[in-house]
């Protein structure tokens, strides 16, 4: 029987004896789907698959997609990028994990972000390289009124880059930034399947408040951001060899914590679910 068990914590869920193979069955996938959509996070036990095996499973969340980054792609099934962030004995890692290790939501620079996002643990170092995460709903019940009054209805551009991120992101081809035009999202979303509101929040991507002033918008993205870095909005997730987890970005942030041993292989692979543009 497949049980869906709830983590307890800000968000997530742990779902229980099921069969991988049969996670596109119309009942499963729907069952999946929606433990997504109100959990926010699930995980899923099990051991290594193959590219191929892993882009079939996440078609129970929706179509999977193509990602940006060319380099990373996996051969013969680009829907699947392969992840590398195994440290280097100079302490640096592949920049997409440098990046990863501040609080973001997946893709914001697309008009349409990913719904969701999968990963698959390959190889993992000993300890350390946890992934956390954070539920931009209770963060939005969170503030308080006069601050929801404040960004209600206001509108954030999201780039590939920001210089109010913390580090700089991978290098595109000019294929890729012509791809990646700056783009506008609502500050505030609301969740297409539980009508939950949700602050759409970015500190790698989103660059300004469309209609403020500079100083205005870095002290009111400043305040946003302090409430989603407070505990009581997180939960992490430890990895074991060959799970699966996927979450959903049209309501969470996610960060990797970089605190693992050096030399040690840390490889995930990679599915972006397709969305639907933010409202
Ligand atoms: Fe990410």
């Amino acid at each position: 029987m497949v049980e869906i068990v709830s983590s307890k914590g800000a968000l997530g869920a742990r779902i229980e004896g099921l069969d991988r193979a049969r996670a596109n069955e119309p009942t499963f996938a729907a069952m999946l789907d929606q433990a997504l959509a109100e959990h926010l996070l699930v995980v899923l036990p099990g051991a290594p698959m193959t590219p191929a095996e892993t882009r079939d499973f996440a078609r129970a969340f929706g179509e999977p997609q193509t990602q940006l980054l060319r380099y990373k792609r996996s051969g013969d099934v680009p829907e699947v990028s392969v992840m590398v962030s195994t440290l280097m004995t100079d302490g640096t890692t592949d920049k997409t994990a440098i990046r990863a290790e501040d609080w973001h939501t997946d893709d914001s620079y697309f008009a349409t972000p990913a719904k969701a996002t999968l990963l698959h643990s390959i190889e993992i170092p000993s300890h350390g390289g946890s992934t956390w995460f954070c539920n931009m709903h209770s963060v939005y019940d969170a503030l308080p009124e006069a601050t929801k009054k404040r960004i209600d209805g206001k509108r954030a551009m999201h780039g590939y880059d920001t210089p109010r991120a913390r580090n700089r992101p991978s290098a595109r081809t000019p294929e890729e930034i012509a791809e990646t035009p700056d783009v506008e999202h609502p500050l505030v979303r609301t969740h297409p399947v539980t009508g939950r509101k949700a602050l759409y929040l970015n500190p790698n991507r989103l660059d300004r408040i469309v209609g403020l002033e500079r100083a205005e918008s870095d002290a009111l993205l400043d305040e946003l951001a302090d409430e989603a870095r407070k505990p009581q909005h997180h939960f992490g997730h430890v990895w074991n060899k060959g799970d699966i987890v996927v979450w959903d970005n049209r309501a969470t942030m996610h960060r990797v914590m970089i605190d693992y041993p050096v030399g040690e292989k840390r490889i995930m692979q990679r599915v972006l679910i397709k969305g639907e543009p933010p409202i």
